[in-house]
């Protein structure tokens, strides 16, 4: 490649301070230092997660960034070291790295890779790792990844090489909600044959949560969510039944206890609020109810009777739904082409990088599962 061994200018969108709207801006893009590739982006997601930073987040000084974390791209050069990935493979950047060498990573329960980016920082790169310039400032690299922009720097631990065949503009959901959702109820709740499951929200991690638990077999997915517009696409990824709770007096746990003799057995929070959270673990069947926090949130704390644990339920959390992160993409890009596993369906808006502010107000407004970006040409 020309550009090989050279700074690359190109167009990203840079978030410079919280709670105000995006700015595409030229930036300049490092090469590749040790150990890392300089990726194409060629399209992303946009994600609840890079709207709760912008405006949500307690992490005030992880700005000026570039968002973005659910991309596809195309590498365009490594640098030393790199043996694994050459220019035009078809990658997935990561927001959590799989080193395979730490204990985290040799361990089979965990995908909590310790080497990457995310050990040192909750969200964004250490100014010292990013590799983006902007106006003669550092701009960090949110998620270790920063898929709003043309081209992006991610060390080899942090990428996934997927099947050639792979279409950009759909796999790269696979990048975070998809994964996590899906992930979460085979995965960490690993449902059974025959059970009954509770998702709360229908955004498309809790839609790809729907589809874990159908593709691990359950009977009954009960839908809960407070936007009624969500609940044909619940329909088509597999959900039996629906509830919203804004239609009931009473609280949603005791609506669910009554739809199902007394609680289902495995329930996903995918909201990202603690309320919810303790209305999906109540919802649970005691003696062997299982519920999953999905949802991200750091703001506050939760709360819970101790007896709805002593009573037999477990409540447990997941991150990027337990797939180790390098093994766990590629096979579910497969899954994707075997169809086996839904992405199109998730897709309700498609639009061009300069439009992303547009996205994250859809976003915003719960008026999309998710926009496509489409970034560079393929
Ligand atoms: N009860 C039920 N559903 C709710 C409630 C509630 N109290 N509050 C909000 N919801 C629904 C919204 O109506 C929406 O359909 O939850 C859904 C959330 O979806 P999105 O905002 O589209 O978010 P998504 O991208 O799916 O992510 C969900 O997972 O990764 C995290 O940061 C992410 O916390 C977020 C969560
Ligand atoms: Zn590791």
């Amino acid at each position: 490649m020309a550009t090989a061994g050279k700074v690359i200018k190109c167009r990203a969108a840079v978030a410079w301070e919280p709670n105000k709207p995006v700015v595409m801006e030229e930036i300049e893009v490092a090469p590749p230092q040790a150990n890392e590739v300089r990726i194409k982006i060629v399209a992303s997601g946009v994600c609840h997660t890079d709207l709760y930073h912008l405006f949500e987040g307690k992490h005030k000084d992880g700005f000026p960034t570039v968002l973005g974390h659910e991309g596809g791209g195309i590498v365009e050069s490594v640098g030393p070291g790199v043996t694994e990935f050459q220019p035009g493979d078809k990658v997935i950047p990561l927001f959590i790295s799989q080193c395979r060498e730490c204990r985290f990573c040799k361990h089979p329960k965990s995908n909590h890779c310790e080497q990457g980016w995310a050990s040192t920082s909750p969200d964004v790169m250490s100014e010292m790792d990013t590799r983006f310039t902007c106006k003669g400032q550092k701009i960090l690299q949110f998620m270790g990844t920063s898929t709003f922009s043309e081209y992006t720097v991610i060390n080899q631990m942090a990428v996934a090489k997927i099947d050639p065949a792979a279409p950009l503009e759909k796999v790269c959901l696979l990048g975070c909600g998809v994964c996590t959702g899906y992930g979460a109820a085979v995965n960490t709740a690993q449902v059974e044959p025959g059970s009954t499951c509770a998702v709360f929200g229908l955004g498309a991690v809790g839609l790809a949560a729907v589809m874990g638990c159908k593709a691990a077999g359950a009977k009954r997915i009960i839908a809960v969510d407070i936007n009624p517009d969500k609940f044909e696409k619940g329909k088509v990824f597999g959900a039996t039944d629906f509830v919203n709770p804004k239609d009931h007096s009473k609280p949603v746990s005791e609506v669910l206890h009554e739809m199902t003799n007394g609680g289902v057995d495995f329930s996903l929070e995918c909201v990202g609020n603690v309320a919810v959270m303790r209305s999906a673990l109540e919802s649970c069947v005691k003696g062997w109810g299982v519920s999953v926090l999905v949802g991200w949130t750091d703001m506050a704390d939760f709360s819970a009777r101790p007896i709805q644990l002593i009573a037999g339920r477990t409540w447990k959390g997941s991150l990027f739904g337990g797939f180790k992160s390098k093994d766990g993409v590629p096979e579910m890009v497969k899954a994707y082409l075997a169809k086996k596993v839904k992405l199109d369906e998730f897709i309700t808006h498609n639009m061009t990088l300069d439009q992303v502010n547009d996205a994250i107000e859809l976003m915003k407004h719960g008026q999309c599962i998710r926009t496509i970006l489409s970034i560079s040409p393929q």
